[in-house]
């Protein structure tokens, strides 16, 4: 039996944003021809104890191993992870932190409730110092989308109001609150609502595609800040508008658009929360990828790399002045106060500073662009953008109508998979680069080279002649 046989209601019914769903054709080509029948056996062993989910369960591959850059597969095969979904911003299994982590298990494992615990004391003095807002307090969750939800309370009791406004298209986890800002229906419709009333959305900027209907990054920015402006005017009581200060997609803000949108919301009385948690801690070649803007929220949420890419922890980031729960409990969950999550988190900010992870994220970010630029000649690339090591290439049917030109990525996606790189798209057609703070330049330049043959590689698969 073929793993695609066991799933016959392959739906295609939702917009989906990402190209490589569990149930495509492609897919069960690429698993038909490149997973052994030890790893077969495996996927469904794990399919049989999974619920199964859209871009989830059944999975594509096992992995056996994880070190620095490379994944590495039940067959023995290495990959080059430029997704890691974002968690390993300090490559996997670093050891300073599998040590650090090792020693904090054997001094504390855990503090129960009412108790504080130096290590986390500690993060949250880090966190308060390195943070783009200036001093703040702190609360930590162990997961994102908990962490957006307990922003979402803050800002609730800051303000007494209980509307959010967000961009449609963004993701900020999959929490019943937290879906509510989202703008995708894979996560809102269906089966996840109803959500939490008084969720709006405004349409995001978009230099390509723009949803305004403008045909550059600049007037796109504009209209979208516009509508901005126009909603938290209509609904004056607006508690906080959620976004990520740079795009997903990706999509870089145009220069002024934060700026814009703050002073909007000091006029408006709207909390600005910045959701950073793919993003933040280097990733785009600053600290904060806010710190390209030069806007500070009100509230950061922080996720993801905070864990080194060994546990799971995230954390809110909240203005001093907005500790005004006191008499509630907005995060209030078993691991808040976790030594052995937060010893991870510091020691991984450590490493970030201790090794110029940053600096090296802008640096060889920047040289990939320049790199991924060049490739532009190829005639199904339609733009490249980004900031650091967060990096799109947009396959377009025509680079004149920007069609997307979704079968393509996903094409193009297997096919590097089969030359060992791995990485995901967004939006159907946009292959997503976001390779670890630690890569080399030289890996850099060879994951590129990879993408580059199998983009070839694709348009020969599916005959293309553009
Ligand atoms: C921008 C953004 N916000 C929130 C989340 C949710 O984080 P978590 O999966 O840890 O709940 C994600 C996860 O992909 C994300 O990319």
């Amino acid at each position: 039996m073929t793993l695609r046989s066991l799933h016959p209601r392959a739906t295609g019914a939702v917009a989906q944003s990402e190209g490589d769903t569990n149930l495509t054709a492609r897919r069960a080509a690429w698993q038909a021809r490149s997973i052994d029948d030890a790893t077969r056996a495996a996927l469904v062993e794990d399919e049989r104890y999974f619920l199964r989910q859209s871009v989830s369960t059944p999975c594509l591959n096992v992995i056996a191993r994880a070190q620095g850059l490379y994944i590495e597969d039940m067959a023995g095969r290495r990959f080059m992870d430029f997704h890691g979904n974002n968690v390993h911003h300090i490559g996997y299994g670093h050891p300073r932190l599998t040590r650090a982590i090792a020693e904090q298990m054997q001094a504390l494992p855990f503090a129960p409730r009412r108790y504080a615990a130096e290590p986390v004391t500690q993060l949250a003095r880090k966190l308060s110092g390195i943070s783009p807002l200036g001093q703040c307090k702190v609360l930590l969750t162990t997961g994102g989308s908990d962490a957006i939800e307990v922003a979402v309370k803050i800002a609730r009791a800051a303000t007494g109001r209980f509307k959010t406004l967000a961009f449609w298209d963004a993701f900020h986890g999959a929490g019943v609150g937290a879906a509510a800002l989202s703008g995708e229906a894979l996560f809102r419709s269906g089966p996840a609502a109803p959500l939490i009333p008084g969720a709006i959305h405004v349409a995001p900027y978009a230099g390509i595609r723009c949803p305004y209907g403008t045909s550059d990054l600049v007037a796109s920015g504009e209209a979208c800040a516009r509508m901005i402006e126009y909603v938290l005017e209509h609904e004056a009581d607006v508690a906080a508008l959620i976004a990520e200060p740079i795009r997903a997609v990706p999509s870089v803000p145009p220069p002024g658009f934060w700026a814009r949108v703050r002073a909007a919301c000091d006029r408006h009385g709207t909390l600005l929360v910045f959701d950073e948690i793919p993003v933040g801690l280097g990733k785009t070649g600053a600290m904060f990828a806010c710190q390209h803007d030069g806007v500070a929220p009100d509230i950061l949420v922080l996720g993801k790399g905070l864990g080194g890419g060994i546990l799971p922890i995230a954390a809110v980031l909240a203005r001093p002045e907005l500790d005004v729960g006191a008499d509630w409990a907005f995060g209030h969950y078993t691991h808040e106060k976790n030594p052995v999550t937060a010893r991870a988190a510091l020691t991984t900010i450590e490493i970030i500073e201790d090794e110029g992870l940053v600096e090296n994220a802008s640096r060889v970010g920047a040289v990939a662009l320049a790199r991924l630029n060049e490739l532009k000649r190829i005639p199904v690339i339609g733009d490249v953008r980004g900031r650091g090591l967060l990096l799109g290439i947009e396959l377009v049917r025509d680079v004149e109508g920007m069609e997307p030109d979704n079968d393509l990525a996903e094409a193009t996606l297997y096919a590097a998979l089969d030359r060992g790189l791995s990485f995901k798209t967004t939006m159907g057609n946009v292959l997503t680069l976001t390779p670890p703070l630690t890569i080399t330049e030289a890996q850099m330049l060879q994951g590129i080279d990879i993408l580059a043959a199998a983009i070839d590689d694709a348009r020969r698969a599916i005959h293309l002649d553009r």
